[in-house]
């Protein structure tokens, strides 16, 4: 298949910086199979090709597909009431140190069905295809127990082989001490590390694992343990990270090797500067920073140090409740100061890189065909606009999943 008569194809590809996002004007993307065959300039398609069936992108931009490298997928209820009450001023931490929050929707998930849970999922992802999205990070977390925590990483694995989309799953146990475990935290702790992370490990149920380190969620010393043992289980760490105070979140993650640390709105500069050498992607999640009326994450800052800073929506009931990734990189720019380009390298190669997935993420030959025809003639003015519709075809290894209109006839 050829896509052609594109009108910008951002390559986004994993070398150069934040900004560098390798377009090239008047091309055309082949693929054969779920694969890329061949990329360039629509005149230079090489013979062999040349008699392939085509798209026709009507001079569209060309984009991978994105990939949202940190979600909740999975949860049941909403709190649309927690909402209200934050918004008249009462605080995130407040409301969890009353039983709302996380937990609210922890009690919602374990009275919901594993098909119950699977088929919103289905419908979700279906939502963030037609945004583009082709590729989505999912955390389990709202369980809490083991047959609660399996439960939704089970919905995960069914989505995983049911849906086009790749589904990438994250065991999220210490997400926050479950109620009955608030008089003896230590023995949750254990449950994770003794009877949880090696069921999930030896099932094949996660590649990740992750830890909540914040006050009022898992302390240091607990997610330090947590996700050592994670590792001891050939579970690779992330972490949410400095997200409502400076938990030294960052160096662990730095001292760990993890593949991403995210949020990190209190990240100081000792953070950054451990970020960068030991290569841990950031993960900007600015949905939660406005959500929760957060401090901006230092982007910039991240970014002159030399790391890689992934953007994604966190999509979840209390801090997050949207899957809408363009927005995300909407936000990333007007809070945080990234720039369209560099918003668009956060969601494709560089959210590839906090997944361990250099195989994801950038449009080159041996690669997958997973692709977003914006309808739009620049990435700057596609993230500018925010347009309802821009997104007017999805492609996933080779398929199209999406397409609005006569677009791609
Ligand atoms: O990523 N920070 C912790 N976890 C979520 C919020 C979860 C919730 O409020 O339900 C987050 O922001
Ligand atoms: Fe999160």
């Amino acid at each position: 298949m050829i896509l052609r008569n594109i009108g910008t194809l951002a390559r986004c590809r994993p070398s150069g910086g934040q900004n560098e996002l390798h377009l090239i004007h008047d091309a055309a993307v082949v693929w054969r199979g779920s694969c890329i065959s061949w990329v360039g300039t629509e005149k230079e398609i090489p013979k062999e090709f040349r008699d392939d069936p085509s798209l026709d992108a009507r001079r569209a931009l060309v984009i991978p597909g994105l990939i949202d490298c940190h979600t909740h997928l999975a949860f049941g209820g909403w709190r649309a009431d927690e909402f209200e009450q934050r918004m008249l001023g009462v605080t995130y931490q407040e409301i969890a140190a009353k039983g709302g929050g996380i937990l609210s929707t922890v009690r919602a998930t374990r009275g919901e069905s594993e098909d119950g849970l699977y088929e919103r999922a289905y419908k979700n992802l279906n939502e963030m295809v037609q945004l583009g999205v082709t590729t989505v990070e999912c955390k389990s977390g709202y369980g809490l127990t083991w047959e609660d925590e399996l439960k939704l990483l089970q919905v995960y694995r069914r989505l995983r082989e049911d849906h086009p989309c790749d589904i990438i799953s994250t065991f999220l146990g210490a997400h926050t001490i479950p109620l009955e475990y608030r008089e003896n935290r230590g023995e949750y702790v254990r449950r994770i590390c003794e009877e949880m992370i090696p069921e999930v490990a030896e099932r094949r149920l996660a590649e990740f694992c992750d830890v909540f380190l914040e006050k009022g969620a898992f302390s240091f010393d607990e997610a330090e343990t947590i996700l050592r043992e994670g590792v001891a289980c050939g579970l690779t760490p992330k972490i949410h990270a400095d997200q409502m105070s400076n938990g030294r979140g960052a160096h662990l993650a730095a001292q760990l090797r993890a593949a991403s640390a995210d949020h990190l709105e209190y990240i100081d500069e000792e953070g950054i500067s451990a970020l960068a050498e030991k290569k841990v992607v950031a993960v900007a999640l600015p949905f939660a920073t406005l959500y929760t009326k957060g401090p901006p994450l230092p982007a910039r800052a991240l970014i002159e140090a030399g790391v890689r800073v992934a953007v994604a929506t966190d999509f979840n009931p209390g801090t997050a409740p949207s899957y809408h990734l363009p927005m995300a990189l909407l936000l990333s720019c007007t809070l945080y100061g990234l720039t369209p380009h560099e918003a668009l390298k956060g969601a494709t190669c560089f959210a590839a890189a906090a997944l361990g997935r250099d195989d994801l993420g950038s449009i080159r030959v041996g690669g997958g065909a997973d692709l977003a025809v914006i309808d739009a003639e620049s990435v700057n003015q596609w993230i500018y606009h925010l347009r309802p519709n821009a997104c007017v075809g999805t492609i996933k290894n080779g398929k199209v999943l999406h397409q609005s209109g006569s677009w791609l006839q």
